[in-house]
């Protein structure tokens, strides 16, 4: 077990989503004994409040940093305050729309913010034991209706997003070719669960059905996305870290193809059940077929055949039981919901950390 030599895990990007549900998976969850320095810049999408919990029941072993992976300087001072020996690195402009209308930001923080961490573990890299290097399966662009994503698989990334992660995983796998610096990289599919932003389609319908609003559907509908439960990935994420091989790309995916139409459908379905609308009939009414993303992505599977051989993972939540899930926590934590949706959460940051 590779991450039990590790005392300071840097986690960048830790209030997202995906990183703030790792961060509660490794503290509540596995034997991990060191720290965790979360470090976040706090944009739009990081929210400090998914941690509350994680900061009262660990202190101590959780310690949050308000920084820019961009800004070179900061993350050599708090790499070396903190006598940093790994990295799990999760920080990232993620939505593809946001991409699309201004993609400035993705260059940044995806490209150089990645850069930057990367030089700083190189030049620290006596007591470094491990650059974990977190990715999507967009890098491999889109499929027809056959055949999965394999480790294999060229690189052909079809949005600014996905063209920044590609090459963000390409300076992470140079870094380990060129200089020896220990990494591992993983290419997951769409993840879902707590603590998504509600831009991406799952906590975007849900919370639109439940209010009564339309239900944006792009093109179609037949798009094919492979889905995860998010804590799935985290337990991927923590085995590869454990056990995969330096130097080497694994994927991750649920085995779990879907059209959007038909997500959005059982959003519907599940919410009706839980609570039949008074007005307007069944949440169905609801769904509403806009313009289509530009460049949008036909089909994505992912091929993890490499993960389950080689290091025994499988995905253990089904997408019918993992959606309800979902559906449960938006409905349970309407609090969050509120303040994220009048940004309200922002302005709290403002107060707790200025800028
Ligand atoms: P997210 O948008 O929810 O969170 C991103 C986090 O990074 C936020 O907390 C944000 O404040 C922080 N951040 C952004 N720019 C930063 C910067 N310059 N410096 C420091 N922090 C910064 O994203 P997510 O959905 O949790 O995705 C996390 C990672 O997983 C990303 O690298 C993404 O590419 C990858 N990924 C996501 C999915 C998915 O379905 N969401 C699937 C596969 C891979
Ligand atoms: O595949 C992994 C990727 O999954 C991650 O790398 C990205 O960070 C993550 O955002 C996600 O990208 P997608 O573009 O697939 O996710 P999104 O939730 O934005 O869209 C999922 C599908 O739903 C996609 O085909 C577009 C469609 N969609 C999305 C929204 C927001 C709609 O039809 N309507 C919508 O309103």
């Amino acid at each position: 077990m590779e991450m039990q030599k590790v005392q300071n895990l840097m986690v960048t990007g830790g209030c997202g989503f995906i990183g703030s549900n790792f961060i509660h998976y490794i503290l509540d969850k596995t034997d991990f004994g060191g720290r965790i320095i979360n470090v976040d810049k706090l944009t739009y999408a990081g929210n400090p409040e998914n941690l509350i919990e994680i900061e009262k029941m660990y202190p101590g072993r959780y310690i949050f940093e308000r920084a820019d992976i961009c800004d070179f300087d900061v993350i050599r001072e708090l790499f070396l305050r903190y006598e940093v020996d790994a990295i799990c690195h999760f920080a990232a402009e993620s939505h593809v729309d946001r991409s699309i209308k201004k993609p400035g930001a993705f260059i940044y923080t995806n490209i150089i913010g990645t850069y930057n961490l990367l030089e700083t573990a190189r030049a620290h890299s006596e007591q470094f034991v491990l650059f974990h290097h977190i990715s999507t399966d967009e890098v491999y662009g889109s499929l027809g209706k056959r055949g999965l994503f394999k480790e294999t698989t060229p690189y052909r990334p079809n949005s600014p997003y996905s063209a920044s992660k590609a090459s963000s995983d390409h300076l992470v796998r140079a870094y380990y070719k060129t200089f020896g610096l220990p990494v591992t990289i993983s290419n997951c599919s769409n993840n879902y669960g707590p603590y998504q932003f509600p831009e991406k389609l799952i906590p975007l319908i849900t919370l639109n059905a439940m209010e009564g609003k339309e239900l944006p559907i792009y093109g179609d509908g037949k798009n094919v996305r492979d889905w995860l439960y998010v804590e799935d990935h985290c337990e991927a994420i923590w085995t590869i870290m454990n056990s995969g091989k330096r130097g080497q790309t694994y994927n991750i995916g649920g085995n779990m193809e879907m059209e959007n139409i038909v997500i959005v459908q059982m959003i519907c379905d599940i919410l009706d059940e839980i609570c039949f609308p008074d007005k307007g009939g069944p949440r169905r009414n609801l769904i509403t077929f806009v313009k289509d993303r530009p460049g949008h992505d036909k089909r994505y599977a992912i091929d993890f055949t490499k993960l389950h051989k080689q290091l025994n993972w499988s995905p253990m939540e089904s997408f019918e039981t993992g959606l309800r899930k979902t559906i449960r926590w938006y409905i349970n934590n309407k609090k969050w919901v509120e303040r994220v949706n009048s940004g309200e959460y922002q302005s709290w940051i403002k107060e707790q950390y200025g800028g």
